[in-house]
């Protein structure tokens, strides 16, 4: 009766969906909520508020008349659910579903959507409230999977905005696999970078998601680039994926190999510029632009000032991108029929052990989850 009171005082299915969230699965409110609502439920990996993982069944949602559903067919993996999980995220708010990559189908849509995207495959562009600003998001940019339900779920609602079709080169997980490092990479080269062909380009810790994304993508501009890494396989891979060469970041005089390795670095992706950024100045090329989209290594560092304005160079941060800068990158993916570096693959049932892979960091490219096996 008591759990009969509390679900009175909420009007919509969605304020009920949050609750189910915010509460424990006991076995009599699972009766509750199946027998006196009738309530479908799907499958999610759901990060709890102890910070423990849960394949866990939870109301399926219901869409608002501007939203669509998507039965996802693949998610992806980033190191972001790993910070969420130590709890290093900004905004921090669990229970949660997490994940922020997916593609799948569409199976319903709102009252205010075009219909015609019913049966569309499709890939989920992966962050709310950019903005109009083409320069910056506002404050209230974020991404999916915390605090809004993630992807690593048999169901998903979201915003007809947030649609983008699947090429049809691409299947379900490859497609899932581009979503945030994707994004992040291409920003990162193509607007702050100002990445042409020829240009020398670094790009950090190449066993990375992003890192990855990003040796595609300057591979088809046709740009010469070098790799660090933590391990001498992940640099013979990036090798055989067209890199010209790469160091050991754990060398204590990796940025003097590089200078000797490149001639000199136009434009550095860069995942963990601290705390070492003193140094890169060693390597860099006049003019040249260091983007910087994580602080893996460290979160501070310190720089002689006089090093790098007298060199001209320009320290970017970057996160993501627009729904416009997701559309560009699909298209030119599309166009040079370029397909993610994926690690592994793990069926929806062992959720759980691909973040266990991710955190063991053995990974080169993205670890996928298939939602049909
Ligand atoms: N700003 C954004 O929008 C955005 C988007 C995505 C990710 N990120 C951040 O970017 C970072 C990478 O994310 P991801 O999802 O691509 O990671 P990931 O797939 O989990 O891979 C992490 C990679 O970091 C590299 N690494 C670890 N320690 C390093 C160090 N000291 N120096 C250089 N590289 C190091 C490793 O490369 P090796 O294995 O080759 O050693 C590892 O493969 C994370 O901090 C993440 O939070 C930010």
């Amino acid at each position: 009766m008591v759990h009969g009171k509390k679900l009175d005082l909420f009007n919509t299915m969605n304020d009920v969906y949050k609750l189910l969230l915010y509460v424990d699965y006991s076995i009599q409110y699972k009766y509750l909520v199946r027998e006196n609502f009738n309530f479908k439920s799907m499958k999610a990996l759901v990060l709890k508020k102890d910070f423990s993982l849960e394949l866990s069944d939870i109301p399926k949602p219901v869409i608002g008349p501007k939203e669509v559903l998507i039965q996802l067919k693949a998610s992806a993996l980033n190191h972001r659910e790993l910070w969420i999980q130590k709890g290093l995220y900004p905004g921090m708010s669990l229970p949660c579903v997490l994940g922020a990559d997916g593609a799948g189908v569409v199976t319903e849509v709102g009252s205010s959507v075009n219909p015609e995207w019913i049966s569309k495959e499709v890939i989920i562009y992966p962050a709310y409230d950019w903005g109009s600003n083409e320069d910056a998001p506002t404050r209230k940019f974020r991404v999916l999977g915390m605090p809004d339900p993630g992807t690593i779920s048999e169901y998903i609602k979201i915003p007809e905005a947030n649609l983008v079709e699947k090429p049809s080169y691409l299947s379900f997980e490859q497609a899932a696999a581009i979503p945030v490092a994707g994004l992040t990479a291409w920003r990162a080269l193509v607007k702050h970078g100002q990445l042409t062909e020829h240009k020398s380009v670094l790009i950090t810790g190449i066993g990375g998601g992003v890192a990855q994304a990003g040796l595609g993508l300057a591979k088809a501009f046709r740009a010469k680039v070098y790799v660090t890494s933590s391990s001498q396989t992940k640099i013979d891979q990036a090798i055989a994926q067209g890199a010209s060469g790469g160091v050991l970041y754990t060398d204590p005089d990796w940025n003097i190999q590089l200078k000797e390795l490149s001639g000199g670095i136009d434009i550095v992706l860069d995942s963990s510029p601290s705390p070492i950024l003193d140094d890169y100045y060693k390597f860099l090329n006049y003019g040249a632009r260091i983007v910087t989209y994580g602080s893996t290594g460290a979160p501070k560092t310190t720089i002689n000032i006089s090093k790098f304005f007298l060199r001209h160079i320009q320290f970017i941060g970057t996160a993501m991108g627009s729904v416009a800068d997701f559309k560009a990158l699909i298209q030119f993916m599309e166009k040079h029929k370029i397909k993610p570096s994926i690690h592994a693959s793990y069926p929806l049932g062992q959720a759980i052990q691909a973040m266990d892979a991710l955190r063991e960091g053995k990974q080169i490219g993205k670890i996928v989850i298939n939602h049909s096996s």
